[in-house]
């Protein structure tokens, strides 16, 4: 399902964000990445999501040549990820519905449609009451749970989470980290970036160590 081969990221000419990186994920897996600030968690997030290039080797997702993709190919291939990214991206002119009926929307499902599946998952991450806000309006975990809701809505094949729960409470971080268990168990393959390391513990799953841009450990 994801496959990367001697893959390197060199920013600006100097900063190596990722270094001679060789990993393959297969299908319905469970993975967690874990690693230093700066380590080149989020950068190898960006390769698998398409949001950049590697600067050499080859990133493969779902049978998506990464690295030599189109622009039409990449609004393709992301109608089948799902992406949680660290600073969340939600569209700051839309409200808590809209951003997380936006996946839907793209790929043309019926309004009404969308509309149940939306109220759906709000309920399941517990932001029913916020649906008609605005993301400035609503505290940090609420926007993250947010853009949870809009990385599901459209059951994708991957789902790529960079700190999901780096702004919730102890309490709201197991029933998110259960949500995105279930969603594993239900055949998508899931990849979790985080710095709690109590939790990886807890977990029992894959879990891959970065450091400096090198897998520095992989194991269950
Ligand atoms: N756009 C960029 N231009 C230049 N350097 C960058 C860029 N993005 C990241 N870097 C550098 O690449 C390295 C890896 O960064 P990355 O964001 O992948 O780390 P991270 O593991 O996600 O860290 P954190 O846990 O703090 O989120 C760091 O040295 C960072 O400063
Ligand atoms: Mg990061």
């Amino acid at each position: 399902m994801i496959h990367f081969s001697h893959v390197y990221k060199t920013y600006s000419g100097s900063v190596h964000a990722l270094k001679n990186v060789d990993l393959n994920i297969d299908k319905g897996e469970f993975v967690f990445i874990t690693g230093p600030s700066g380590a080149g968690k989020t950068t190898l997030f960006k390769m698998l999501s398409a949001y950049d290039r590697p600067s050499s080797g080859s990133v493969n997702v779902a049978g998506f040549d990464l690295g030599r993709i189109s622009a039409e190919e990449v609004s393709i291939f992301r109608r089948r990820i799902g992406v949680i990214f660290q600073d969340f991206k939600l569209l700051k002119d839309q409200t808590i519905f809209e951003n997380v009926a936006l996946p839907l929307l793209v790929r043309g499902d019926r309004p009404n449609q969308v509309s149940r599946r939306v109220a759906d998952i709000l309920e399941h991450v517990g932001l029913s009451n916020k649906a008609n806000q605005r993301p400035e309006f609503i505290s940090g975990g609420e926007q993250q749970r947010t853009a949870i809701a809009r990385a599901l809505i459209h059951q994708p094949g991957v789902l790529i989470a960079d700190e999901p729960t780096g702004n919730l409470d102890p309490n709201l971080s197991e029933e998110i980290m259960d949500l995105l268990e279930r969603v594993c168990a239900q055949g998508t393959t899931v990849f979790v970036a985080t710095h709690d390391l109590e939790m990886v513990k807890r977990r029992k799953k894959r879990t891959i160590k970065i450091n400096n841009g090198i897998i520095v450990g992989d194991s269950k």
